[in-house]
C-alpha cells in the first residue's frame, strides 16, 4: 500500500470501512467480556484520524466509541457494568484532532466515558498514556490498541512489546507488510535501516529478508518475521494475521492481531466472519500471492497445512488448537481433524472409549497426522 499523506478528509474505500467494522464488531465482544469483570476498561486508538470520511461517517473512534456504548448498555442491564472507560485518541496532524474532537462532541456519550484526543505521534504519546493507566488504582485496565498508520514506518516494535508486557492488554495493526518489503528492497537500504531496526525491534531483518526475492515473497517474508517477533513476547501466544486485497487480488496491507488469550482470538474471527464480504475487498489468509480466500466452510487447504506442519508424531490436542487458532480461519481443530479422519490421515490415542461422535477433547489423549 503506498504511503498516502492526506491534508484534508479523503474517501474511505470498500476495505477500510471494512475494517472499521471488524473494529467495531470485535471491540463490542471485548468490551461485554471483560466489562463483567472489570471497573475499568480502556480503548487506544494510535492513529486515530479526522474521525469521518468524505462517503462515511464511520471511523475506528466513533466505532469503538458506539461498541462500547452498545457494551455498556447491555451490561446495565445485567448489573455488572463498568464504571470507567477510557478512550485515547492520538493523532499527528492537528486540524484532524480538531476535526475528532468535534466528531466525538456532537454526540452525548454516557458518564461513565472518558475520552481524550491528544496531538503528536503514537510514538511520542504512547509511553505516557500507558504510564497514566499503570498508576490508575489497581493498575493497568484491560486495554485494546488499534495501531492503523498509513505507509511502512511510525510503530517501533519496542511499543508495541510496551503494550503487550500487561496481561490484558491486546494490539490489532494494520501492517503494511508491501511497504515494509520496499524499504528493505530499496535500492539505497543504508537510509532505510533505522526505520526497519525499529519495525522488527531490531537487525533480524537483516538475515531474514531475501532483497531480491520477487516483491509478494518478500511481502511473505516481512510478515512472517512480524509475527514470528511478536509471538516471542512473553504470553503473547495468540496472533494471527490475515490480508486486506482488492477483489483483483492486489494486496492492500494485512491486518495482525496479537492477544495473550485464545478467546480474543476467537472473537475477532468471530468478527471477521460476520463482515460483509460482497464488497470490492477480498480477505485472505496470509499467504501472500495466493488468491486463496478466507473459506470459513473448506477445512481442506488448511488441513493439509496442519499435516504438513505437524504431522508425524504424536501431539496433545492443544498443540492442534493452538495451529487452528493461529494460523487457520477456524476456531478449533475440528473440521479439519474430520476431513484428514475421512483420508485416512489421522489416528487418536483416546482415553477409555473412543468417541463416536467428533473429538470433544477431553477424552484425547494425543493425536498423529500421517502424510
Ligand atoms: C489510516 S488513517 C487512520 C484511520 C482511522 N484509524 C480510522 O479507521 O478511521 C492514519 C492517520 O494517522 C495519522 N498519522 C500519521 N502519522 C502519524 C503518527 N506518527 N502518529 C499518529 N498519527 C499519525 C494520519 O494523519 C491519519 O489521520
Amino acid at each position: 500500500m503506498p504511503s498516502f499523506k492526506p491534508t484534508k478528509l479523503w474517501n474511505a474505500e470498500p476495505h477500510t470501512l471494512a475494517k472499521i467494522e471488524i473494529v467495531r464488531r470485535y471491540l463490542f465482544l471485548w468490551f461485554r467480556i471483560l466489562g463483567t469483570s472489570n471497573n475499568r476498561l480502556a480503548y487506544l486508538d494510535g492513529f486515530s484520524g479526522p474521525g469521518r470520511y468524505l462517503n462515511s461517517q464511520q471511523s475506528s473512534p466513533t466505532a469503538a466509541l458506539t461498541a462500547a456504548k452498545a457494551a455498556l448498555d447491555a451490561l446495565s442491564s445485567l448489573g455488572r457494568a463498568p464504571k470507567e472507560w477510557l478512550f485515547y485518541f492520538i493523532e499527528r496532524e492537528n486540524q484532524f484532532a480538531s476535526n475528532l474532537r468535534n466528531v466525538i462532541s456532537e454526540t452525548t456519550w454516557p458518564k461513565e466515558f472518558n475520552w481524550d484526543v491528544r496531538t503528536g505521534t503514537f510514538e511520542e504519546k504512547l509511553s505516557g498514556i500507558l504510564d497514566e493507566l499503570k498508576k490508575l488504582p489497581n493498575g493497568m485496565p484491560p486495554t485494546f490498541v488499534f495501531i492503523d498508520p498509513f505507509g511502512a514506518t511510525g510503530v517501533p516494535f519496542t511499543h508495541v512489546a510496551e503494550i503487550l508486557k500487561h496481561r490484558s492488554c491486546e494490539v490489532l495493526i494494520n501492517l503494511d507488510s508491501d511497504g515494509i518489503g520496499r524499504l528493505a528492497a530499496a535500492q539505497s537500504v543504508e537510509k532505510n535501516k533505522a526505520h526497519l531496526d525499529a519495525i522488527f525491534g531490531g537487525q533480524m531483518w537483516e538475515d531474514r529478508l531475501e532483497v531480491r526475492a520477487p516483491m509478494l515473497t518478500l511481502c511473505s517474508q516481512v510478515l512472517a518475521l512480524y509475527k514470528e517477533r511478536l509471538r516471542s513476547l512473553p504470553n503473547v501466544d495468540y496472533n494471527f494475521a490475515f490480508a486486506m486485497k482488492t477483489k483483483q487480488g492486489t494486496l492492500n496491507y494485512h491486518l495482525v492481531f496479537a492477544s495473550q488469550n485464545p478467546l480474543g482470538l476467537k472473537k475477532m474471527k468471530e468478527a471477521m466472519k460476520a463482515v460483509d464480504k460482497s464488497g470490492s475487498y477480498s480477505f485472505s489468509d496470509d499467504t501472500v500471492g495466493q488468491r486463496r480466500l478466507w473459506d470459513f466452510s473448506d477445512p481442506e487447504q488448511p488441513a493439509n497445512r496442519m499435516l504438513e506442519t505437524l504431522g508425524g508424531s504424536w501431539r496433545p490436542y492443544k498443540d492442534y488448537e493452538d495451529f487452528a487458532l493461529n494460523e487457520t480461519p477456524f476456531e478449533n481443530p475440528k473440521s479439519m481433524f474430520q476431513h484428514l479422519k475421512s483420508k485416512g490421515k489421522m489416528e487418536v490415542q483416546w482415553l477409555g472409549q473412543p468417541s463416536r461422535t467428533g473429538f470433544p477433547e477431553e477424552r484425547i489423549k494425543a493425536i498423529k497426522l500421517n502424510p
